[in-house]
């Protein structure tokens, strides 16, 4: 006899195995591989944090060298124009993220041999098919979120060369492929982000991207799912929400009002609360530093920063967020980053999306050699009509 238990949002569930990420929400530690969070933003890359994710270590430098060359070459990073052509096909007024799950289901449209639907049920048992599936998909992810970016900026060619030189980061070379300004400061804070965000063990994007593993399909139609589910305000789009709440608020004066609205359900206050922590994620408090670095480097005095600092500090010293244990999390202060750094708030989760790409692809690596899995199909309450009913003829309904 089986136990069933209710548990919305599966906030109880043990849906998984990983060995990736430990989060111990408590005191606030974030760990990828027993490496946390602070020594890695301290001394790693974001290369090598894919590194650590993807293979269980830390690389070498010889081995970071060959890792780096596989993802900038061009097998692994040309975009196929038939993908070039579907984000071009798209209003330059979209939403941006609609439009890299679009690029990223093409890619996958033209990755025939690398779909299991086509090329066989057993195509990623293939040790090589699976390590070529993972550098396409890794490979083309800056190359596709910089020629989104370039499209719905109305910037022509949408999609640039990539910038030769093995020896650029990962953040250079996506500012390149935007072909925005690659000043120092903008690449170190970029690539910190990036790091930041790469993985959070099962978060909504990546339990998303191994619930659709899980029925079979290819690589990129489960990337794209783990796109739609970050795109949502509660997860990735909150980057984007914090911005668009702070331009609304306005001004330090109207923060008590705004408040008042949240305190009465009315609306949320975004960039905190998180599911896991309930001290303090300790990636915002990295995240605020790095802030303050690019916050110096264009030296205009940004309004909302005020705002943000002032709306953290009343709310952290309000009852209501104290006794919820609501905290300040990753995406409280990255959109103003983001936005110093002359990005669009619509565009902010692409740069999540950029980022969580690596752990999605490590899971999914991960996923596929667990002799658990199995296709994921939960189970409901049933609370309507049990019946059985007679249907009547159209006519007499
Ligand atoms: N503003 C106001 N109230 C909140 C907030 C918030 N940001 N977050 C949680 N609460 C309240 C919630 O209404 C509930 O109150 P009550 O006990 O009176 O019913 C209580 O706190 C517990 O919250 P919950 O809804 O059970 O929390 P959850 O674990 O289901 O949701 C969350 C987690 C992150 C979705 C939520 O905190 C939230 O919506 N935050 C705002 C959006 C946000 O910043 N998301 C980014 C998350 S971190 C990075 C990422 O995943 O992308």
């Amino acid at each position: 006899h089986k136990l069933r238990v209710y548990d919305p949002g599966y906030a109880h569930t043990l849906a998984y195995t990983s060995a990736i990420t430990s989060i111990d929400g408590a005191a606030g530690h974030l760990r990828h591989r027993g490496y946390p969070i602070e020594s890695l933003a301290a001394n790693a890359s974001y290369l090598d944090l894919l590194h650590l994710l993807l293979y269980g270590s830390l690389p070498t430098r010889a081995q970071l060298t060959r890792f780096r060359r596989a993802l900038y070459a061009p097998s692994a990073s040309l975009v196929h124009a038939d993908v070039r052509a579907v984000v071009s096909a798209f209003p330059r007024s979209s939403h941006p993220m609609p439009v890299l799950m679009a690029a990223l289901s093409a890619l996958g449209a033209v990755s025939p041999a690398l779909n299991p639907s086509l090329a066989g049920a057993n195509v990623y048992a293939c040790p090589r098919a699976r390590a070529r599936a993972q550098l396409k998909a890794l490979g083309s992810m800056a190359p596709l979120c910089a020629g989104v970016f370039r499209h719905v900026s109305g910037l022509a060619p949408a999609f640039l060369a990539p910038a030769c030189g093995d020896d650029l980061t990962f953040a250079e070379r996506f500012l390149h492929l935007l072909g925005a300004d690659a000043h120092p400061v903008f690449a170190r804070a970029l690539e910190l982000l990036l790091l930041l965000h790469a993985d959070h063990e099962q978060n909504c994007s990546t339990a998303t991207v191994r619930q659709l593993t899980s029925s079979g399909v290819d690589l990129f139609s489960a990337l794209s799912g783990g796109v739609a589910a970050l795109y949502g305000p509660l997860h990735g789009g909150a980057t984007e929400g914090v911005l668009r709440m702070l331009q609304r608020i306005g001004s330090v004066e109207r923060i008590p009002q705004f408040l008042a609205r949240v305190k009465g359900k009315q609306e949320k206050l975004m960039g905190f609360g998180h599911r896991v922590y309930r001290n303090y994620d300790p990636r915002a408090r990295i995240i605020r530093d790095v802030a303050h670095q690019v916050f110096a480097r264009v030296g205009s005095e940004e309004p909302l920063v005020e705002v943000a600092v002032a709306l953290e500090r009343a709310a952290l010293e309000d009852e209501f967020f104290a006794s919820r244990k609501l905290f300040p999390n990753c995406d409280f202060y990255s959109g103003l980053v983001y936005k110093a750094m002359g990005f669009e708030p619509g565009y902010f989760p692409v740069l999540f999306a950029l980022a969580r790409c690596g752990g999605w692809v490590a899971h999914w690596n991960e996923f596929l050699d667990d002799p658990d899995r199995r296709i994921a199909r939960p189970h409901q309450r049933f609370v309507g009509e049990v019946g059985p009913r007679e249907v009547p003829p159209v006519d007499e309904r």
